[in-house]
């Protein structure tokens, strides 16, 4: 295989652990790997993937709200800092906050992020519970273009699994995020090939 021309400077925003973080930085590894993750921003001081970042050699940056007047203080502090490294794609990895509008249309088309659920079904926090209180029989994890809806933007991939009798939420988290850390990879891969566009509010598939 040839060697991908340039790699897309990707950046990442996190809150936590960074599991999904890791995922991208293991995959980006690869030479034929069409991004690389260049900067990791996390909205706390103490999110476990600061030092995955570290050990994988990757500038961080902490921008936390507090230390801000407002939201678009705290977004445009944010932006400057995906802009000044270059950066062409932000993936949203565990960022527990709702962007405004202004960023993601700053960002639209080069902005995704991982969901724990099928969307559009279980939106917001604990999708893993809500599958398992709604009774489904499958549930899964969903890569999509962030817009200013939250969880509701156009999906770029999806993966599904079973959901036992006797699921909890956390081990159905479990089962779900082994899939999140196969299929973010694969979309990110596909947005910074061109494999997939956004395109009036639709993903459109090369
Ligand atoms: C994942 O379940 C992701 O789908 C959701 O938040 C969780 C983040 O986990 N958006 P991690 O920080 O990537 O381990």
């Amino acid at each position: 295989m040839s060697k991908p021309q340039t790699k897309k400077r990707v950046g990442v925003l996190i809150s936590g652990r960074g599991s999904n973080l890791q995922s991208l930085i293991d995959a980006a590894r690869a030479e034929q790997y069409p991004a690389e993750i260049a900067l990791v921003i996390s909205d706390k001081p103490d999110a476990y993937g600061l030092q995955r970042a570290k050990e994988a050699g990757i500038e961080t940056r902490v921008i936390e709200r507090k230390d801000f007047a407002d939201k678009p203080a705290f977004e445009a502090a944010i932006d400057d800092s995906l802009r000044s490294a270059d950066i062409e794609i932000v993936c949203l990895a565990g960022f527990m906050r709702l962007l405004s509008p202004w960023l993601v249309d700053r960002w639209l088309g080069k902005l995704i992020n991982i969901h724990p659920s099928l969307l559009p079904s279980f939106k917001g926090l604990d999708a893993q519970g809500q599958a398992i209180r709604a009774g489904v029989r499958i549930a899964g994890c969903t890569v999509h273009f962030v817009t200013a809806e939250m969880d509701g933007g156009p999906i770029i991939q999806q993966a599904s699994v079973p959901v036992l009798t006797d699921d909890t939420p956390d081990s159905l988290s479990d089962r779900i995020l082994t899939l999140e850390h196969k299929i973010y990879p694969e979309a990110l891969a596909m947005l910074a090939n061109g494999g997939v566009t956004l395109d009036r509010n639709r993903a459109t598939f090369a």
